[in-house]
Order: structure tokens, then C-alpha cells, then sequence
């Protein structure tokens, strides 16, 4: 691999074995800086970790998950010495806090819910734990924890491959392809979804030319989609959301490629703002509509898009975003996050399970293997 294809390392679990006042440390690449900066973020609380999330400092459904898990895992460092049922209650707590730092992608709790697990089998398992484990619960604890953490973030990073080679077959060899928001490396633990789809395709010598939505209102695609695929060498054109419909119309795009933050059982799919619009364009066209995400974005508990909860974020993010005010002061603002795509106009979802196609709730069920 050379030097521009080395995966981006967004998240990384540091001195995980030298549990002690110096460590562990959660390491974030601060994706809010990029592409500018690039500044890395040593974060040792878990409050540390909800205000990552919550500001866009690790983004993205699969990466919110992992730095979710290893946040949980956070908890356990503490200076003071504590008691088994402590830890555990600080663990718990901090699960149901990072719950809440948002509320779309489903994988955030996919992730805490296996933290969940794990600490319920740590329950049972401590009245057979001896010295020296037995004298530092916190450390035993950590242990255990961590290496579910480092299990969803290995999974992650299977998961995203395989999505990559599912997709890549679809693709040809002078493809153009409509992307939207981040779905690359900084997203999830290193290939990406949708992006990992052009990676792979290009890693089996296909060359493709992506045009990158520029992501209204926070520039996803601008900032770090345009910089993951330039890094990769592969070619991309930038363009401004309301731009897809006249590109769609005059320039060649043979494939719409996005991301997902939740699927719901009948393949009605959550992803960022913004992506409704093109599923909708691109049915007009008659270009094929793919979403790529991982079986941990699906939420088949619910049946359909509309039980999806949206996020709001504040108003500045559209009346001042990146600092200069572009906006009266005062004027009412609606800045939902997500936007829900019906199942009917995606052409294929791929997953690491295999493709999903035609949409419908029997064909999700049989890919994903739910008895
Ligand atoms: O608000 P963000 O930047 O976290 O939104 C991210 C997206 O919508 C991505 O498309 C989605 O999480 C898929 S990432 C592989």
C-alpha cells in the first residue's frame, strides 16, 4: 500500500495496558479541523467523549459507536481506588450518558448495547475472580471492557472491507459516481462504507471520478470527503448540494453512493440531510440509488423511516457556520441533521452480508440472516 492509500486512523485506544493515573487514553482525530489541521484529541473522560460526539469531533454512525464503547471503557480510570459495584455503576452510568449524546445513528447503541452485555456477564463473573484482580476491580473491569471495545472496532473494520468488495462489484471502470456527507476512514474504523466501495474499486484497478456533495450546513463532503479522496489519488469534482440535479442532468453520473445512520426494517434509510433529495433526483434520472452500511446500522425493531428519531442541531450552524454570520440575526431556523429516504427508491443497500436488492423487508431479512 502506498504512502496516499495508508487508511486514516481516526480513532485509537492508547496505553490500554498501563491502566494507572496515566492511561488509557482515547485519541480522536478532531475531524472538526479538518482538512485544515490536523490535531489529534487525547480525551480521558467520559464527559470528554459525549462533547467529541456531540461537536462533530468524531463523526459518522460507525465511528460514533466505537468511540462510544472505548468511552464506556473510560469510566473504569479513575485515580481513587474503588469497589467492584462502584465501577459497575459508573460503567452503566456512563453507557445510558453517552446514549444521549445523539440520537440518529443506531449504531451508538448497537455498540453500548454489547457494552451492556459485556458488563452484565462481568456481574456474574466477579465471585469467581482471584488476587490480584480481585484487590483492583477497576483494572478487571477495564480489561474486560476493553476488549469488547477493540471487538466492535475489529468488526467495524472487517465489516467496512467487505462492504468494500460487495460494492466494488457493481461498479465498472469509468464510472462516475455522486457521493454525499463522509462515509470514508474518519466515518467508521478505517475503510469506510460508500467510500470504501470507490477505495476497493480503485484497489482492483477501476478508475472512477466521484462528484462530492459538498454537505450542507457543516461541509462533510467539502472537508473530508474531498480530502480522504484526494489523499487516495482518486479523482473528484466538488460540488454545492443544489448543484445534483443539473449534474445529474448534463454530465454523466452512473451510480449514487451514500452512507447510513439507521435502516429500518423495510429498508427506509436515515442518512444526512440532504440524501432524500438526491434518491429523489436520481430516480428522475434513472441512476441507480445505493446506500452502503454495515448490518450494525440496521434498526429492525422499528418498520419503518418515520419511527426514526431525527436530530436538531442549533441554528448557528446555518446562521454563522465556520464563524461569519450569513444570516439575519433573529430569523427562525429548522436544522434537522437527517433526512429519511423511502426503501422504494433505493436501487441495493451493501452490507457486509451481501446486496440487499430488490428493498424490501423479506430480502433484508434473508441477506442479514434473521431467523
Ligand atoms: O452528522 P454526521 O457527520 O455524523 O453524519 C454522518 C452521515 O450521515 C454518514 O453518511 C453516515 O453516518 C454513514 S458513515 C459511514
Amino acid at each position: 500500500m502506498s504512502e496516499s492509500n495508508l487508511p486514516v486512523q481516526a480513532i485509537r485506544w492508547l496505553a490500554a495496558e498501563n491502566f494507572g493515573p496515566d492511561g488509557p487514553v482515547l485519541r480522536l482525530l478532531d475531524q472538526t479541523r479538518l482538512p485544515g489541521e490536523t490535531v489529534y484529541l487525547d480525551l480521558v473522560t467520559v464527559a470528554e467523549v459525549w462533547q467529541a460526539i456531540k461537536r462533530l469531533s468524531v463523526r459518522g454512525a460507525p465511528a460514533i459507536g466505537i468511540a462510544a464503547a472505548y468511552g464506556v471503557c473510560l469510566a473504569c480510570r479513575d485515580t481513587g481506588k474503588r469497589s467492584f459495584s462502584e465501577v459497575m455503576e459508573n460503567c452503566r452510568g456512563a453507557a445510558e450518558y453517552l446514549a444521549t449524546s445523539r440520537p440518529t445513528a443506531v449504531n451508538l447503541f448497537w455498540a453500548l448495547n454489547r457494552i451492556n452485555a459485556t458488563l452484565d456477564k462481568l456481574d456474574s463473573a466477579w465471585a469467581r475472580v482471584t488476587d490480584p484482580d480481585r484487590d483492583n476491580p477497576a483494572g478487571w473491569v477495564l480489561k474486560q471492557l476493553v476488549q469488547t471495545a477493540i471487538a466492535i472496532h475489529d468488526e467495524d473494520r472487517r465489516m467496512c472491507h467487505e462492504i468494500g468488495r460487495i460494492g466494488a462489484e457493481l461498479l465498472r471502470d469509468g464510472d462516475n459516481i455522486l457521493t454525499h456527507c463522509n462515509t470514508g476512514g474518519l466515518a467508521t474504523s478505517e475503510y469506510g462504507t460508500a467510500l470504501s466501495v470507490c477505495f476497493t474499486a480503485q484497489d482492483h484497478g477501476k478508475q472512477l471520478h466521484v462528484y462530492v456533495d459538498e454537505t450542507r450546513p457543516l461541509l462533510q463532503g467539502a472537508r473530508l470527503t474531498a480530502w480522504e479522496l484526494m489523499q487516495r489519488k482518486i479523482p473528484c469534482t466538488l460540488i454545492c448540494d443544489n448543484m445534483a440535479a443539473h449534474v445529474m442532468a448534463t454530465k454523466d453520473v452512473d451510480a449514487v453512493i451514500v452512507g447510513a445512520d439507521r435502516i429500518a426494517a423495510n429498508g427506509d434509510t436515515a442518512n444526512k440531510i440532504g440524501t432524500y433529495n438526491l434518491a429523489v433526483l436520481a430516480n428522475f434520472h434513472r441512476i441507480p440509488f445505493y446506500v452502503a452500511a454495515p448490518s450494525s446500522t440496521f434498526d429492525l425493531s422499528i418498520g419503518s423511516g418515520d419511527r426514526i428519531p431525527i436530530e436538531e442541531r442549533q441554528s448557528e450552524e446555518i446562521t454563522e457556520g465556520f464563524g461569519r454570520r450569513t444570516a439575519p440575526i433573529g430569523v427562525n431556523v429548522y436544522n434537522p441533521a437527517f433526512d429519511v429516504t423511502p426503501g422504494n427508491l433505493i436501487e441495493g443497500i451493501i452490507t457486509e452480508k451481501g446486496l440487499i436488492r430488490p428493498v424490501t423487508r423479506a430480502e433484508i431479512e434473508r441477506v442479514l440472516q434473521v431467523t
